[in-house]
């Protein structure tokens, strides 16, 4: 199984901490890891061209750097989209990577590989925050066509230093222990529920009179329009 985590921050601080305990419960010789950190791996701006909706995304300006870890994307099993809340959302550096991917929602071009996964948002606030997080990260992983999503967020209640060493390591272990046991088992029995499928039946209604060119190319070109299915 292959384990992909984009970190939304390069500082090792609560985030990482927690990251890392999740990673642990997923060590086993079996699985390999492989990681995107942000802004280092990835720190550009989406321009707004919408080229890559409107004429393809080879076309976006960013296409080769941000491509690369698509293609990791496409590859793993579990995909851990992990980011400290700033200004009670996402980092700054997690966003714009997100924005370069809107030509793969649902709404445009899914990809078939995403249909299979399992995706873990992990956060952690000073105080509040969470709760908009996670809702923004979880629409980006459902509309990429994730179909299984869990969630793990920490509130701190102080700025700085790490929290997850020194306060509440315990405590901390514990959830992850019993999320990742979830995690888990949702990557053994891989399910597409009832809430993908509807949208995916919904769009593919709205590309049957398509006015995205390319949209509607590539959901024909896949057999989607007549009946087949990603999933
Ligand atoms: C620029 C900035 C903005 C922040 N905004 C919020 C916020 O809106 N809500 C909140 O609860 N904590 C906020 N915090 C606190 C961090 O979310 C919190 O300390 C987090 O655990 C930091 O993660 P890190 O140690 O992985 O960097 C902010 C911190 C920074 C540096």
């Amino acid at each position: 199984m292959k384990v992909l985590t984009i970190m939304g921050t390069a500082h090792r601080g609560n985030t990482r901490a927690v990251v890392d305990l999740f990673l642990k419960e997923f060590e086993n010789s079996k699985n390999e890891f492989d990681e995107v950190v942000l802004p280092i791996d990835f720190n550009n701006i989406c321009m707004g061209c919408a080229n890559c909706i409107l004429k393809g995304e080879e076309n976006c300006p960013h296409y080769n750097e941000i491509n690369k870890i698509i293609k990791k994307i496409e590859n793993a099993d579990l995909i851990i989209l992990a980011t400290p809340v700033f200004v009670g959302s996402c980092s700054g550096a997690l966003k714009v990577f997100l924005d370069h991917l809107a030509y793969m929602w649902l709404v445009h071009r899914p990809k078939e590989e995403m249909f299979n996964k399992v995706g873990l948002i992990i956060t952690s606030a000073g105080g509040s925050g969470v709760k908009n997080t996670v809702k923004l990260l979880k629409s980006n992983l459902f509309y990429w066509g994730v179909p299984t999503i869990y969630n793990y967020g920490v509130t701190t209640m102080k700025m700085g230093g790490n929290y997850v060493d020194y306060d509440k390591k315990d405590k901390i272990q514990k959830q992850v222990s019993k999320k990742a046991k979830k995690v888990k088992k949702a990557l053994v029995k891989r399910k597409v529920g009832f809430k993908t499928k509807f949208f995916f039946k919904l769009f593919g209604m709205t590309q049957k009179n398509g006015w995205n060119k390319t949209d509607v190319d590539y959901w024909k070109e896949k057999g989607w329009l007549n009946g087949k299915k990603p999933y």
